[in-house]
């Protein structure tokens, strides 16, 4: 008989993976305690702009037309478990307010809520990135608190997919981490992954804390090479170079790789920042701190770009103060194809600007709804004419293709200066500078 799956939370991570299980062909049960979000999405609506997602949702949540009813959800932990045979983890571990440490309340508080529903043989996953050593914890406090005893098991399986591509990255994974202590863990999770494995997707089976240490090191990874392209843009800055031709040259090779070379305002959302922060907090309690000093270097050049890009918006516009000055904003969200504005350089940057009396109009295709609420006083436009209208510069902060594709001719014609600054060095300078304006970038040469 096929598992039974449920999924605890229905964020970003829950509501994708819930989909993508049934997908590969199980019944699932999402959880969630927020009451709105699981009426939302038994009509198959997601509380969130993600590409696919709606769709894939839409084909499988019970009671809509034509769905295969493989996936429902439910409020009721009673109900969840005794449908599930393995019940993955996947609520959310914000950074702790004015800390670096992570807030696991969330992760506790599902476990603790889980634990007395587990009368039978049960695989408990965590899937939400944890501090190392949360598993083991977790583990003891399950077979303390379950009835199940033993037979009530833990599993460790972190998630990599990446806003804007999470239904790709959950269906298409580019290796799946187990971390297990028994034979009878590695076979149900082999068989929940049996479709990614059979099509290529390495399996890597470990111990607890190797597979909580792959997600915190892989982000941890990704945020350096990130901090590193910006410093080497400082240095391009210093001295005439240009960071888009260096980053070119060095991921030619092989062992540097040419993916997330791309230097400009740094990197923001849920997950990075938020996940260094949490492993130096970590590294501390564990007396490892020195081993991530580092890191704090990475955050602390990612901050920086925030402020290096007022700056050059204030020499771009010849100095001085950005009172009465009319400053257009491409962008909102801290990446592309997301609706997620939690951390964003972008707005940041906007923001600042703001603050030091410019007179801000910012425009994003799907951001907008989640910018107003938290930055309500910044001056928004539904277009990107409209933003740019009567503009003396315009910041492109977030790469859009929908601004990549934009007609500089066209934009000069209603902005008062053609004046743009590249925050993400992903327009075609050329492109802009043959249409009268002045194209400028972090890390590039003024020309
Ligand atoms: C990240 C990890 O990629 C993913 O594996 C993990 O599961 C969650 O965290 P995500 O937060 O969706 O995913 O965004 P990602 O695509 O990694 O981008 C993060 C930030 O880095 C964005 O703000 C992006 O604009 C910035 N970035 C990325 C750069 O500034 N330069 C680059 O070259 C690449």
């Amino acid at each position: 008989m096929a598992l039974k799956i449920t999924v605890i939370g229905t964020g970003y991570l829950g509501a994708t993976h819930a989909a993508a299980m049934a997908e590969l062909g199980f019944e699932v049960l999402g959880l969630d305690v927020v009451p709105e979000k699981i009426d939302m999405l038994r009509r198959g609506e997601v509380p969130m702009y993600e590409p696919g997602l709606e769709e894939l949702l839409r084909r499988h949540v019970a009671g809509i037309e034509g769905s295969t009813g493989r996936l429902r959800f439910t409020m009721d932990w009673a109900e969840v478990g005794e449908f599930g045979d393995i019940h993955f983890v996947c609520v959310n571990t914000p950074q702790r307010h004015g800390e670096y440490a992570c807030d696991m309340s969330y992760v506790d508080s599902a476990i603790a809520s889980l634990a007395p529903h587990l009368t039978g043989p049960a695989l408990v996953v965590g899937k939400s990135t944890v501090p190392v050593g949360s598993a083991d914890r977790l583990a003891a406090y399950l077979a303390e608190h379950a009835p199940a005893g033993e037979d009530a098991e833990l599993a460790w399986n972190p998630e990599f997919l990446r806003e804007g591509f999470a239904v790709q990255d959950t269906l298409h994974p580019d290796r799946v981490v187990v971390g297990v202590r028994s034979e009878r863990a590695e076979k149900l999770l082999r068989e929940v992954y049996a479709t990614p494995v059979a099509e290529g997707t390495p399996f890597v089976v470990t111990d607890f804390p190797t597979a909580e240490l792959v997600k915190t090191s892989a982000n941890s990874f990704l945020a350096t090479k990130i901090s590193f392209i910006n410093a080497m843009a400082e240095l391009c800055e210093a001295t005439g170079g240009d960071v888009a031709k260096l980053a070119e040259a060095i991921g030619y090779d092989d062992r540097i790789g040419a993916k997330f070379l791309r230097a400009g305002i740094g990197f923001g959302g849920g997950c990075l920042p938020k996940d260094i922060r949490a492993f130096m907090a970590r590294a501390g309690e564990l007396g490892a701190d020195q081993a991530l000093t580092f890191l704090r270097e990475i955050d602390s050049i990612n901050m920086r770009q925030r402020g290096r890009m007022v700056e050059l918006t204030r020499q771009a516009l010849g100095g001085g103060a950005f009172l009465g000055k009319r400053v257009a904003v491409l962008g909102a969200t801290f990446k592309p194809d997301s609706d997620d504005v939690r951390d964003s350089p972008a707005l940041n940057v906007a923001g600042q600007i703001h603050l030091q009396g410019g007179q801000v109009t910012v425009y994003d295709p799907k951001g907008m709804d989640n910018a107003r609420r938290i930055f309500p006083t910044l001056g928004y436009a539904d277009s990107a004419t409209a933003a740019v209208r009567g503009a003396d510069v315009v910041l492109h902060l977030t790469e859009w293709r929908e601004f990549r594709e934009l007609d500089p001719a066209a934009l000069g014609e209603v902005a008062a200066q053609r004046l743009i600054l590249d925050g993400r060095n992903a327009l075609d300078a050329e492109v802009w500078r043959r249409a009268g304006w002045r194209y400028r970038a972090m890390g590039r040469p003024t020309a």
